[in-house]
């Protein structure tokens, strides 16, 4: 199988405040994994051991590491790969309307938006927006937000989708409901998927696979194949595969040191 990501041995560090001794901040550590084609991959770590760098060197928005980075089969480094980035906060534009949000990356390829426009009629209704068109962010609630971000994302160009924890900010219930919906939508389009979290209920629900990350410096100490069938049912979170699979993951989460 194709593999659309390829990181090997990547490190990274931010330089501190000048004031400080000039070793800078040790973030990512000897990462390595690998993601194939059409496969939903998610990444859980502790809060700070650098899951949204990783995300932003991927993107190519980061030059300054150690290792290699392989997205599509090219290096992002010599060459610009288009990718679906979603970032951890939903940078809806508060003053332009749902559907021009969404709209964004066809408008910023200078695409045609009347075209567009028809053409997403059935994705604003698959996305759960119809109607909503012309509200404003603040008019919308958070689950039909995260659901505008999701699909401006996905109407960005690009066959990999990189998801920065986008229900953390969620309640519970609304949060379920996301991810059942997230499931089907991409039960029926399947992209590759690389989605950063930190709820371990919502890895295994939605993965393929899980990769475990340590705390920072983050280094991925494990990953966790999660062998249930499509379509994904809530009632999976009951079974006692699924409390293995969680078992798997806390003994991975538990080995390193959490840097709090
Ligand atoms: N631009 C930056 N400059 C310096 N340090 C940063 C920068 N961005 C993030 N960090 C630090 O890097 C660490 C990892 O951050 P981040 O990748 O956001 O982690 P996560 O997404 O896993 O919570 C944190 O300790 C954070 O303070
Ligand atoms: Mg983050």
């Amino acid at each position: 199988m194709e593999k659309k990501i390829i990181i090997s041995n990547l490190s990274m560090v931010y330089t501190g405040p000048e004031e400080d001794d000039g070793s800078g901040l040790g973030v990512l550590s000897g990462v390595s994994f690998e993601v194939y084609d059409n496969e939903f991959v998610s990444l859980l770590g502790p809060s700070g051991c650098g899951k949204s760098t990783l995300l932003r060197l991927i993107a190519g928005l980061e030059q300054d590491y150690e290792g290699e980075i392989l997205l599509c089969g090219e290096n992002p480094r010599h060459k610009r790969i288009p990718v679906c980035y979603m970032l951890q906060k939903d940078c809806l534009m508060p003053w332009r309307t749902m559907l021009s949000n969404v709209l964004l990356p066809i408008e910023i390829r200078k695409g045609d938006l009347e075209k567009a426009c028809e053409e997403i009629k059935p994705l604003i209704q698959e996305f759960g927006l119809q109607g909503f068109e012309n509200y404003k962010p603040r008019q919308l609630s958070g689950g039909m937000r995260q659901r505008a971000a999701l699909l401006r994302t996905y109407l960005m160009d690009g066959e990999v989708m990189l998801l920065d924890e986008p229900f953390a900010a969620l309640d519970e219930i609304t949060r379920m409901q996301m991810q059942d919906w997230l499931i089907s939508v991409w039960e029926k389009h399947r992209k590759t998927v690389l989605f950063v979290t930190h709820d371990i209920d919502e890895a295994i629900f939605l993965s393929d696979r899980v990769l475990v990350m340590s705390g920072r410096p983050g280094t991925v100490t494990g990953s966790v194949q999660i062998d249930f069938g499509r379509p994904r049912v809530r009632d999976m979170i009951l079974a006692p595969r699924f409390s293995e699979y969680k078992k798997e993951i806390l003994d991975l989460l538990g080995r390193t040191k959490a840097d709090l």
